[in-house]
């Protein structure tokens, strides 16, 4: 195969688009795509300042990389969950230390739970025993991020989600029919409270493989141990569930996720479960929730 652009051969074959491009011509294509989307959806103004959370994984490390490329004003977020006794969270930190090293410009800041909440993920876990992990370090991911975008006074915060994460959530979503799940789930969820931060994926329209073939190309280190805790996901079943769909038929994957988007704008799907819940401040941390009095984060850690 040749790239469309100069002939040379191809490094990327995007079957999903039938577009085959060579590295140099792959790397213009991949920024300038996630330009175009980043209009398209209205994620951002170019003046705007960005949160983008970082795990050192190559999605995260690799929108940041085209956010300074880009010229935005980004700032990076790195939350120290404190998982695998010294390992697993301690080598993501180093690649994101890493990455800030080789560019200029490259700024960011640390959130170590244990020095600000005094446990880390799994301490605090093995105390609510009957929660699962990975649902409860979300849960501490997603209040962290929103507080520092407020504090900070950031227009957004921006993760590194792709296509293939959003297509699993949504199969997910759909095999137990979660419709407030389902009605919420967006590239780009405005803030509804002035102490909710505004949350894109600039992203969410790359398969994996794609931002895999970027990261490699501009050679962004990052890491490849997984999480512990994902082992066995039944999220990663669902990717591979996918995948199988995707090798039968070319695009599925994407089609699945960009005609349930459509199917919301167009037709109304889920517009009903929509309707904006009543948020209230959390007493403790001031934050936005639905629930009376402590928020579940503050509830978190009041009970443990
Ligand atoms: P995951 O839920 O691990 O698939 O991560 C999804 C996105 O959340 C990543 O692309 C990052 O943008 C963000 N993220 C995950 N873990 C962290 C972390 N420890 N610190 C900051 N951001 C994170
Ligand atoms: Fe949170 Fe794995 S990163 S449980
Ligand atoms: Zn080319
Ligand atoms: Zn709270």
């Amino acid at each position: 195969m040749k790239c469309k652009r100069c002939g040379e051969p191809a490094a990327v074959n995007m079957r999903q688009h039938r577009l085959g491009l060579c590295g140099e011509h792959y790397l213009n294509w991949f920024v300038s795509q996630t330009q175009r989307l980043i209009e398209k959806y209205t994620m951002f103004a170019p003046e705007a300042r960005i949160l983008v959370a970082v795990s050192g994984g190559k999605d995260s490390l690799a929108l940041w990389d085209v956010l300074l490329r880009l010229g935005y004003q980004v700032e990076a977020l790195y939350i120290d969950l404190g998982i695998g006794e010294g390992r697993y969270s301690e080598e993501s930190k180093k690649f994101v230390e890493r990455f800030a090293m080789d560019r200029q410009n490259a700024h960011y800041r640390i959130v170590d739970v244990q020095a600000t909440y005094g446990k880390t993920i799994p301490r605090l876990a093995s105390e609510r025993r009957g929660r699962k992990v990975c649902s409860l370090c979300g849960l501490v991911k997603r209040h962290i991020m929103n507080r520092v975008a407020y504090e900070g006074e950031f227009a957004a915060v921006a993760t590194g989600h792709n296509l293939d994460d959003e297509a699993a959530v949504l199969f997910q979503n759909v095999l137990h029919w979660q419709v407030g799940y389902l009605a919420r789930q967006a590239p780009v969820l405005p803030s509804t409270h002035p102490h909710l931060a505004r949350k894109v994926k600039p992203f969410f329209r790359f398969y994996e493989r794609d931002t895999a073939a970027y990261a490699f190309l501009r050679r962004v280190d990052y890491v490849y141990d997984e999480c512990p805790y994902a082992r066995g996901a039944t999220s990663i079943f669902y990717k591979e569930l996918l995948n199988q769909l995707e090798a039968r038929s070319r695009g599925a994957k994407q089609q699945f996720y960009l005609s349930f988007l459509q199917a919301r704008q167009e037709e109304g799907l889920f517009s009903e479960s929509r309707a904006q819940l009543e948020l209230r401040d959390c007493e403790k941390c001031g934050q936005p929730t639905t629930a009376p009095g402590l928020c579940a984060f503050c509830r978190l850690w009041e009970e443990s």
